[in-house]
């Protein structure tokens, strides 16, 4: 079967970059276009992301695909769909904007970008939690919405902020088993969620934790109502979950960490929050997606874990790392836990997350 042609839209980004790692010799789609700003226009790949001291913007672990490398970058702007089935999107939300309804009207556009998660018909899909499920949670069904109201062909769906992902994914068994009420977390959030331009000064960051990160605390508050709502008619009606955080920025390159406190309907124990967990999405997993991990979530006995360093790379960057899982006191609610974890923002949290619902969006028959 021939594969699905895609190309990256802010290809030379830190997302962008692993969007090349995730698309690597990908058994369903062929990475066939690469695109970012005017600035790196027309160049090589690797000349785009070539500093004129000779050094080269890699982030990823994984080596730059050959393959990748030798590929002109277009301007963005001026990319045709023609060609194309599928666009993945990886620019800042400015730009997103612009960009992405153009392709939209022709093809599937799977974005790491803002600016239109908060749109009444567009979803914020994250794997098992509102896709791949049963009922009124699932919200696939928004893209028919979507494309019937702005008469495209192609649709726009966007990922959750990466802050919001990690932290998503562990409620979802609790708001199973138990019914969620109130959540207040506060995050860690690595630098490279920062993306590169302009990213984080070492001045501000070395020695130092920044309290405060722009416009993050209000997206994951209102991110996770949107995610835990229920799709009723052609609208998602809000989750009322309540949800209050503060959102950090730490010296750490790679990785958020959370701490998460969950005030719950209904009286439980820790072996079976931890059970409920460890459990989660298997029916998702069962569908063997190619990108999707073993386990989506984990859970440490360690009272040491989960830590950035040792605990991102799980399940190849798509697994969330819980521990030091307690029950909690203070939030009121039938029953609480609070926990830690650990989830990788520029992987599930951003590309390869990307990627695996563009995998089920295909299996489905959405894209293609
Ligand atoms: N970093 C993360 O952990 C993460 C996680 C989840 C979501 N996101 C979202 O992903 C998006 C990209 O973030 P990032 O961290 O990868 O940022 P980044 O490292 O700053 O990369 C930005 C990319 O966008 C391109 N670009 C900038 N202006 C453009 C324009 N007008 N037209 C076309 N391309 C343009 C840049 O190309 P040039 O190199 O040519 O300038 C570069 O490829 C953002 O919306 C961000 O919120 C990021």
């Amino acid at each position: 079967m021939s594969r699905i042609r895609v190309a990256v839209l802010g290809a030379t980004g830190v997302a962008g970059q692993q969007f090349l790692v995730a698309l690597d010799r990908h058994p369903s789609f062929q990475l066939v276009k690469l695109a970012a700003s005017e600035r790196s226009a027309g160049k090589r790949y690797l000349d785009a992301i070539r500093e004129e001291s000779g050094r080269v913007q890699w982030y990823c672990r994984e080596p730059l695909p050959d393959e990748f490398a030798r590929l002109t970058v277009e301007d963005a702007a001026n990319l045709s769909p023609d060609g194309l089935d599928l666009v993945f999107a990886a620019v800042e939300s400015d730009a997103a904007r612009k960009l992405e309804p153009r392709f939209a009207e022709r093809v599937p556009v799977v974005s790491t970008a803002s600016a239109f998660r908060y749109e009444p018909d567009v979803p914020i899909f994250l794997p098992a939690v509102n896709l791949g499920v049963e009922g009124a949670h699932d919200h696939a069904r928004l893209i028919d919405v979507q494309r019937k109201r702005r008469g495209w062909k192609g649709f726009i769906t966007p990922g959750p902020n990466c802050t919001t992902t990690g932290m998503a994914i562990t409620l979802k068994p609790l708001a199973d088993a138990f019914g969620i009420e109130k959540v207040v977390m506060t995050s860690l959030q690595s630098l490279s969620g920062a993306g590169r331009s302009p990213g984080v000064s070492a001045m501000d960051i070395l020695d130092n934790v920044i309290p405060y990160i722009s416009k993050e605390e209000e997206k994951v508050e209102k991110e996770t109502k949107k995610i835990f709502g229920a799709l009723e008619g052609e609208a998602i009606r809000e989750s009322p979950i309540a949800v209050s955080c503060t959102c950090t920025r730490v010296n750490v390159l790679e990785g958020h960490t959370e701490a998460v406190f969950v005030a719950l309907g209904k009286k439980g124990t820790l072996d079976e929050a931890r059970a409920a967990m460890r459990a989660f999405g298997k029916s998702f997993l069962a569908l063997g997606l190619p990108s999707a991990p073993e386990r989506l979530i984990d859970v440490l006995d360690d009272p040491y874990r989960p830590q950035p360093r040792l605990d991102r790379d799980a399940g190849g960057g798509m697994t969330t790392v819980v521990g030091r899982l307690r029950e909690e006191v203070a939030l009121g609610g039938a029953w609480g836990v609070k926990y830690v974890l650990v989830s990788h923002n520029t992987r599930m949290g951003a590309a390869k997350g990307g990627v695996l619902v563009a995998e089920y969006l295909l299996h489905k028959g959405f894209v293609g």
